[in-house]
């Protein structure tokens, strides 16, 4: 069995948990976890056993589902219902700052409980059960159709690099960044990924190798640092990265290292692509200032991979997750609605109004 059928993130209704691949502990051992607990699922997403922008928003909506049927134990009436509700949700907000998937999923569920505030308590955490579901299989529309307009930018025999996860490890199938390559592979073409390790919590090297890999597809590893080199080298045709948020003017925030991506490809002539799902375009961002960049421990930069210490005691760390990259550096945004293409503020609103009004 490869890592690609298993589901990144499910509901096991029977048993009231969350179910997802602890992702801390790939590429070696592939762990499946049952979380029942609010605690355990904040834990999960905080910790990165469940990570990237679409995959934490699908668990956010199965985790507030989870919450509500355990609340309505309790709470028959709309208003302790409700204040309940919006308790678990806030909790689950604060897990993690600048992917705008976990606000916009938890929004969503939240907007399913007001809009049905004359049914009944059970109803309603019937209806939030099939909106958790509707979140997760939209997902899965969202990422093919990335994939259908990214693999339209890819010629035969091209060498594409990405940086982080963006892949099927970060949604619920086909990741985003990756779609195209997958799709790319499905036809034939012979494409050739250089996936940069992306420290300091290698999802780069632990997940997009790996699971590229496991698809058969022409893979390799590379150092952050080596990324202009091979760049230089004539080895890359085009960049697809992920994003966290996307800003109103096209700045958007992705893991650390990407702005350094954008900046070498531009230097080199090479087209940069950003594979966004309209959940990751927040509209109420005006630009990349206004952006929150998630600070991490510190000890994930010393001490987490390695037998000892690399930096040595006393030494300040500074350890950002995510950081801003300028729109001019982007060729283009590709969503599940197309590529949106410079001056983006009119096609970004254009993709949004699009998915407001439904998938499919
Ligand atoms: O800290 P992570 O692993 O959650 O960061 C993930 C990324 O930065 C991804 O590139 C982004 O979320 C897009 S995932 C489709």
């Amino acid at each position: 069995m490869s890592i690609l059928d298993y589901a990144t993130v499910s509901l096991d209704d029977d048993n009231s948990a969350l179910v997802i691949i602890d992702q801390t502990l790939l590429p070696n051992e592939t762990k499946i976890l049952h979380l029942t607990e609010q605690k355990d699922i904040w834990d999960a997403i905080y910790l990165l056993k469940v990570r990237g922008a679409p995959a934490i928003g699908d668990a956010a909506g199965i985790g507030i589902y989870l919450a509500a049927k355990q609340i309505k134990k309790t709470c028959q009436d709309f208003d302790s219902f409700y204040s309940e509700f919006a308790k678990a949700r806030d909790y689950l907000d604060s897990a993690r700052p600048t992917a705008v998937n976990l606000s916009w999923a938890l929004k969503r569920m939240d907007g399913v409980v007001l809009a049905n505030k004359d049914k009944s308590v059970d109803e309603i955490v019937e209806l939030l059960k099939k909106e958790a579901i509707a979140i997760v299989d939209e997902d899965i529309w969202i990422c093919r159709h990335i994939g259908e307009y990214g693999v339209e930018l890819i010629k035969d025999g091209d060498g594409l690099l990405t940086h982080c996860n963006a892949g099927q490890l970060a949604t619920a199938k086909y990741g985003t960044a990756t779609a195209p390559m997958y799709i790319a592979h499905e036809r034939g073409m012979k494409i050739k990924v250089f996936s940069d390790e992306t420290r300091p919590l290698l999802q780069g090297a632990r997940l997009t190798a790996y699971e590229l890999h496991s698809a058969g597809i022409d893979v390799t590893s590379i150092c952050d640092s080596a990324a202009p080199t091979v760049m230089r080298n004539g080895w890359v045709q085009a960049v697809f990265v992920g994003c966290d948020r996307v800003a109103a003017n096209g700045d958007f925030a992705n893991k650390i290292g990407t702005s350094a991506v954008a900046l070498a490809a531009k230097r080199f002539g090479i087209p940069f692509y950003v594979a966004a799902p309209t959940s990751t375009i927040d509209l109420n961002t005006k630009s990349g200032k206004e952006i929150v960049i998630e600070q991490r421990d510190g000890k994930e930069v010393s001490t987490m991979w390695y037998q000892k210490p690399m930096i040595a005691e006393g030494v300040k760390i500074y350890n950002p997750a995510f950081d801003v990259t300028d729109n001019d550096l982007v060729t283009g945004f590709v969503t599940e609605y197309g590529v949106v293409k410079a001056p983006f503020e009119q096609g970004l609103k254009e993709v949004v109004e699009k998915a407001k009004k439904g998938h499919k």
